[in-house]
């Protein structure tokens, strides 16, 4: 007879997934008793250590640390309205509501939107939080190639539901490369469908002013479109939001059951996300990051980086093995860049996932260019 002991299937040695606790000093890592420099953290603009990212939070912490409930019962506090209003400004939309994490959100997200009469048309490489909200909501699910929007018209002529939604990922988390929001946005109009974005990492990197994808596009605002975002990137706190129009909103805190029926977020991540949101308007680790990226780029040009403009840079690699056996060379040569292997990618594309900081200092950089061009 099965018990927890037996009930789960063995995982093969190369698939496996490993907790590896390590401490984090700034762009350091401590991993297995080395300390290494961290090009694997989505920390994009070195917010998560700011002396005034973290003082921030501390303030709050002077006060409470849990918020006790759920926002709708007593969990709620102004911190999170102003919040929510001034990202909604800044972003170019009309309203904002926290989440608790980005994998929340879009959980919360589909689950509120959709239900068994509504068809959803996501792209294949979506997050998983996308793809779990999508099951969750019981609504038919249709997949386009990534970035097909060609092959997406055409299961949009096909399927010409009343209610409908195009959901996908701004920046793709393990490919760096970028949706054609606008283009989404055009079929989102032409065939009178909704548009979902999670633009988890382009909100802080993209642009001039960090603003994103959509800002990019042009299209933020759009009352067809939703974004998501989360604090746990850019940011470097925790907590996620989504915007949209009022009436979404106000729909979705009706609606949303992992809004509803969580704790709300502690108010001193409130209030890192703050004052990480006043930092990034400032510009400052914005153009530090664009900076690190374009030496990063011009380094390893010509070295089969997969094309991406983005902080996010991956290097293909093929097989799980000959990943790990890379990873573990950066790491002798004191760079942390462990494998992404299926079911993360597909089979047959485990890869490194190279990330660049604009807390990383060119020296750093230089170093690693310098040992990928002997290494590959
Ligand atoms: C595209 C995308 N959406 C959502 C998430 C989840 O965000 P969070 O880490 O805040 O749960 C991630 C993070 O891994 C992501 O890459």
């Amino acid at each position: 007879m099965p018990d927890s002991r037996n009930w789960f299937d063995p995982v093969p040695e190369h698939r496996r997934r490993r907790l590896s606790a390590s401490r984090r000093d700034g762009i350091h890592i401590d991993v297995d008793g080395r300390r290494l420099i961290n090009f694997a953290s989505n920390d994009y603009l070195g917010l998560s250590c700011d002396e005034a990212v973290c003082m921030g939070a501390r303030g709050a912490l002077a006060e409470s640390v849990g918020s006790g409930a759920s926002r709708l019962v007593s969990g709620d506090d102004p911190m999170l309205h102003r919040l929510e209003s001034k990202l909604a400004a800044w972003k170019g939309y009309e309203a904002c509501l926290i989440a608790g994490s980005g994998m929340l959100a879009n959980i919360g997200l589909l689950q509120a939107l959709a239900g068994r009469h509504t068809h959803l048309f996501a792209d294949r490489l979506n997050h998983a939080s996308l793809v779990d909200g999508s099951r969750l909501s019981g609504a038919f699910s249709h997949r386009f190639r990534h970035l097909d929007t060609r092959q997406l018209q055409e299961q949009l002529m096909q399927q010409p539901a009343k209610r409908r939604i195009i959901i996908s990922d701004g920046v793709f988390s393990m490919d760096g490369d970028c949706a054609d929001a606008g283009a989404l946005l055009a079929l989102a109009e032409i065939h009178d469908t909704l548009l979902v974005i999670d633009d988890a990492h382009g909100t802080g990197t993209l642009g001039e002013e960090g603003l994103g994808l959509t800002a990019l596009h042009g299209i933020a605002g759009h009352p067809r479109l939703i974004e998501v975002g989360t604090f746990g990137k850019a940011f470097g706190s925790y907590g996620a939001y989504i915007l949209g129009t009022n009436e979404l909103i106000e729909g979705l805190r009706q609606r949303q059951r992992t809004v509803i029926y969580s704790t709300a977020l502690p108010v001193a991540l409130i209030a890192a996300s703050e004052t990480a949101l006043a930092l990034i308007q400032r510009g400052e680790p914005v153009r530090r990051l664009h900076a690190r990226l374009t030496r990063f780029k011009a380094g390893v040009a010509g070295l089969g980086f997969m094309a991406s403009d983005t902080p996010i840079q991956p290097l293909l690699i093929g097989s799980d093995e000959q990943a790990l056996a890379m990873a573990a060379k950066l790491a002798d040569a004191g760079f942390f860049v462990p494998a992404i292997r299926p079911p993360t990618v597909p089979d047959g594309t485990a890869r490194l996932r190279f990330t660049l900081s604009a807390a990383h200092t060119d020296e750093q950089i230089d170093s690693l260019i310098d040992l990928l061009k002997a290494l590959l």
